[in-house]
């Protein structure tokens, strides 16, 4: 029988992990009765014993804020724990202290707020019995098995407002934008804010391009009397042939971090057009501040279905969007794979049809008429 349970928020943060919690506190109270707890900075929590009561007061207001108040961390993977040593750093399964640890503290189920990474965590505590659900978050929008994860509309509102920005300024100027967004892999951010900002080109790591072709468009366009070009490049974007671009990667301590590819088609796109070029890296913005009201009510829908989850017994599933609905999911199928952008879906074609360059072609100028 359940009668407390504990919350967790792991990975990058992003806006509405505080309307989940909420969601599932009121309800874990007010429905069920039972006691919650949060487990604070993720996996952290879970090995320092960081446990701290979660009651109404605790979670009153905070459905409008951004960031998590639990905290947390994308390091701390109790199943490959970093510890550094006189060799470098090495990865050490410290799962069972884990587990130990919840057992302790009185958890009899656990809610894990996380991107792909998180949930494949939260799986592997099912597999070692852990009562867990999963809430799926992420801006990137990337996983698969849901409609759409939190996060993601208040990122690319975020995102679609500075590139707004942009284009006023590179009016101004007669310039050409680069503007880097997040997404990693994946080409969703990039994507809708490139169409809802009425971009020029949208560099997606689903469509691997080639930088003349780039170039060539921002010169043609400059030749049909468009004296600035707008070009979102996610962060994942890759020049067929070659690898992403990375800012760090250190296999061992499972880091690798996207950026640099921004810079790189800007330098290119200024030297050969002749076009001056400057390049905006929108980074962590994406990530910050109030959740939209989408994300809002998705978190709080989220937050509440898992509660109920844990209450139906349906553990080592996540809650995901299906239509209008809240459906569970095996965590098995929900962190199998990563959920890309397909290069011949709809909404790709219709942004060929507003004349937007994918860098694989250069769009006929006819269509370019924005
Ligand atoms: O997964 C979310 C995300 O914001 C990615 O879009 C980005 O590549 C990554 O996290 C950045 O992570 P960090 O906060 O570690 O720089």
């Amino acid at each position: 029988m359940t009668k407390r349970i504990a919350v967790l928020t792991g990975g990058g943060d992003a806006p509405g992990l505080n309307a989940v919690i909420r969601g599932v506190v009121k309800t874990a109270i007010a429905t069920y009765g039972w006691e919650v707890l949060g487990c604070r900075d993720g996996g952290e929590g879970m090995l320092s014993k960081d446990f701290l009561p979660l009651d109404l007061d605790a979670i009153r207001g905070i459905a409008a804020r951004g960031g998590t108040i639990l905290g947390t961390t994308n390091r701390g993977n109790p199943f490959r724990y970093p510890v550094k040593g006189p060799d470098g750093t090495t990865l050490v399964d410290r799962s069972d202290e884990a587990v130990a640890n919840l057992r302790e503290a009185g958890v009899d189920a656990l809610v894990c707020i996380g991107g792909d990474g998180g949930l494949r965590i939260a799986h592997a505590f099912a597999k070692k019995g852990v009562r867990v659900v999963g809430v799926p978050k992420t801006i990137d929008n990337d996983l698969p098995c849901t409609d759409q994860t939190f996060g993601f509309d208040t990122a690319i509102q975020t995102a679609t407002e500075a590139i707004d920005r942009l284009v006023t300024t590179a009016e101004a100027h007669h310039r050409c934008m680069v503007v880097e967004v997040m997404g990693r892999d994946s080409g969703w951010i990039a994507l809708h804010c490139g169409i809802a900002g009425s971009a020029n080109a949208l560099l997606l790591p689903e469509i691997p391009f080639d930088l003349a072709k780039v170039a060539a468009f921002v010169r043609e366009r400059g030749a049909g009397g468009k004296d600035y070009s707008i070009v979102v490049v996610a962060e994942g974007a890759k020049v067929a042939g070659e690898d992403v671009v990375l800012l760090e990667e250190n296999e061992a301590a499972g880091i690798r971090r996207l950026g640099g590819i921004g810079q790189r088609v800007g330098a290119y796109i200024e030297r050969e057009t002749g076009v001056e070029t400057r390049v905006t890296v929108l980074g962590h913005v994406q990530r910050g501040g109030s959740p939209s009201s989408l994300d809002r009510v998705l978190a709080t829908r989220y937050g509440v279905e898992a509660a109920h989850l844990i209450a139906r017994g349906q553990f080592d599933h996540m809650v995901a969007l299906r239509g209008q609905d809240i459906v569970p999911v095996p965590l098995s199928e929900a962190t199998s794979s990563i959920k890309t952008v397909d290069p011949e879906s709809a909404l790709v074609r219709n942004a060929r049809d507003l004349g937007i360059c994918f860098g694989d072609i250069v769009p006929s100028l006819l269509a370019t008429r924005g």
